[in-house]
């Protein structure tokens, strides 16, 4: 079983990413493989539009994006890890999302598989926001939620923390690492 955390924070070593080894612990803990991407340290840029993908499926930038395609394909559970910003999921986190366009056409325009092997895959969504308001995640949802759909992971969770904003802030909210190592307990159990 292989867990890929994709790390969307552009602050290495606070929330996003305390809480996201959390989950990787969780699943290691469990005999899971676990890998993480760092996308702030790759070299990527965001969907051209160039649509050169309608023809094979395949994106022709010639970034790190190819590397992160194929630790889609390999991964069992892909775990995205995203603060809020401006309301969304991070720029780093969107432009690696919206690279999946090559995927989409592969699976709407070609017909074919986004991912292969074709296996079941779960995806898990891991995120905080400064501000305590309702429906802080309302809008990363949609994204997220839509990310896995269309390269056919199955949504299975979240966690999301509102209210945490200084790095290490996470630390101090009740349980929340706890919650994270358990989610990715039950991420490669059930
Ligand atoms: C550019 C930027 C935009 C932000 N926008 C929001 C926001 O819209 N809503 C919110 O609740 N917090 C917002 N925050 C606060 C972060 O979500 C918060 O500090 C979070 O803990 C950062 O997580 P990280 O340590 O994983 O990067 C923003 C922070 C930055 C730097």
């Amino acid at each position: 079983m292989k867990v890929l955390g994709i790390a969307g924070s552009p602050r290495r070593g606070g929330n996003t990413d305390t809480l996201l080894a959390e989950v990787l612990r969780g699943a290691a803990e469990k005999g899971a493989e676990t890998k993480t991407i760092v996308l702030s340290k790759l070299k990527y840029v965001s969907c051209q539009h160039c649509d050169a993908c309608l023809e094979k499926g395949i994106c022709k930038i010639n970034d790190d994006m190819q590397q992160v395609y194929k630790e889609l394909a390999e991964a069992d559970v892909i775990v995205l890890a995203s603060p809020m910003q401006f309301m969304g999921i991070t720029a780093e986190a969107k432009a690696m999302i919206d690279r999946c366009q090559a995927l989409w056409a592969k699976k709407y325009v070609l017909k074919v598989p986004p991912l292969e092997p074709v296996k079941e895959r779960k995806g898990f969504f891991v995120s905080v926001g400064g501000r305590k308001v309702p429906n802080l995640f309302e809008s990363a949802l949609v994204v997220v939620k839509t990310f896995f759909r269309i390269i056919n992971v199955t949504y299975t969770g979240d966690l999301l923390f509102t209210g945490v904003d200084e790095k290490g802030a996470v630390a101090q909210h009740p349980s929340s690492l706890q919650q994270a190592f358990l989610a990715g307990q039950k991420l490669v159990t059930e």
